[in-house]
């Protein structure tokens, strides 16, 4: 009866046994599913469970991985624009003093004209310029072609007139060179000055009497050729000092002499009644030492 005992006691305590192992698993696995269904909620993925008839995990081979450096992208090269030269302004280029110096016009050495001639003609230096000089220098001590040179050198663009009263002389020059149109002939001479006109065109930019210096030669010619100059243009005047030299024409007291008639023309000018006829289209009288410029207005400008 005992040993029954002992042997039922035996039988239960397996069957306690099995049941609480039982019990212990069950337990077990609903917290390992809970575990599960929560981290798929979190969207987690256990990795220590992989999923039923899931392969397992192969790692790819780790076959040449760039290092770092050699991941760098050189970045391209940009070549610089291309340099573009500005026109080349030469402003160190000889003034007009300078040359003249050089070619030895009195312009610049017994005269001081260079103050007249850099302030109106420095400005149309690159310009294509009609001009007119009358005299050549053939009575000069250095000969002819000073202010021809200088000229030339001045205005690169220049369409170079002289009028020239010594034959030989105009026409030696004329044969030796080809800067210039060389016309022979007296300044004070209307029908040749008309002559001149009719053979050159007229329209100068510029006109400057450098010629025979008397009365009656520099008023002749502003009055035929100041008509010649374009509007816009001036005409020159030389050597003024001759309106005081008996000479030629000039003397102190004499009423006939060219700066005589500039001052009567400025009388003109104020008082709009121009005179001579040619100061109607005159806008500016500019006279420094031994020289005057008579500027020529543009086409309508009127003052009166
Ligand atoms: C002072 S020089 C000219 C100097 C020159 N322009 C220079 O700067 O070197 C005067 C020139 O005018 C000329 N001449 C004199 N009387 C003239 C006249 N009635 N008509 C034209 N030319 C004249 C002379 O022969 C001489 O060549």
């Amino acid at each position: 009866m005992a040993t029954f005992a002992r042997s039922n006691r035996v039988v239960f305590n397996v069957i306690i046994g099995v049941v609480a192992f039982l019990f212990f698993m069950s337990v077990y696995h609903v917290s390992y599913n809970y575990d599960d269904i929560i981290d798929k909620v979190n969207g987690k993925t256990s990795p220590e469970k992989p999923a039923p008839n899931t392969p397992p995990k192969v790692e790819p081979p780790k076959i040449g991985t760039p290092k770092v450096e050699d991941t760098k992208v050189a970045a391209p090269k940009v070549e610089p624009p291309p340099k573009v030269e500005a026109p080349k302004v030469d402003t160190k280029r000889p003034s007009f003093r300078e040359i003249g110096k050089k070619y030895g016009t009195d312009k610049v050495t017994a005269h001081h004209y260079q103050h007249m001639y850099e302030k109106y003609l420095e400005p149309l230096r690159d310009q294509p310029l009609k001009m007119l000089e009358i005299g050549l220098g053939c009575d000069m001590s250095y000969g002819p072609g000073a202010s021809y040179h200088t000229w030339l050198e001045f205005f690169p663009n220049v369409d170079l007139y002289y009028i020239e009263y010594d034959a030989a002389c105009a026409e030696k020059w004329a044969a030796n060179t080809t800067g210039a149109t060389i016309f022979t002939g007296d300044q004070a001479d209307v029908p040749f000055l008309k002559k001149f006109l009719n053979e050159t065109g007229g329209g100068f930019d510029v006109i400057i009497d450098d010629g025979g210096h008397t009365m009656v030669q520099q008023k002749t010619s502003i009055d035929i050729l100041f008509d010649s100059v374009k509007p816009g243009g001036i005409y020159f005047v030389e050597d003024l000092e001759t309106s005081y030299a008996p000479k030629y024409g000039g003397g102190q007291g004499v009423a006939t002499t060219f700066v005589e008639r500039v001052k009567a023309s400025l009388d003109g000018m104020m008082l709009s009644k121009p005179t001579p006829y040619f100061m109607a289209y005159v806008y500016s009288v500019d006279c420094m030492k031994e020289v005057c410029a008579f500027s020529k207005k543009m086409p309508g400008e009127k003052y009166d």
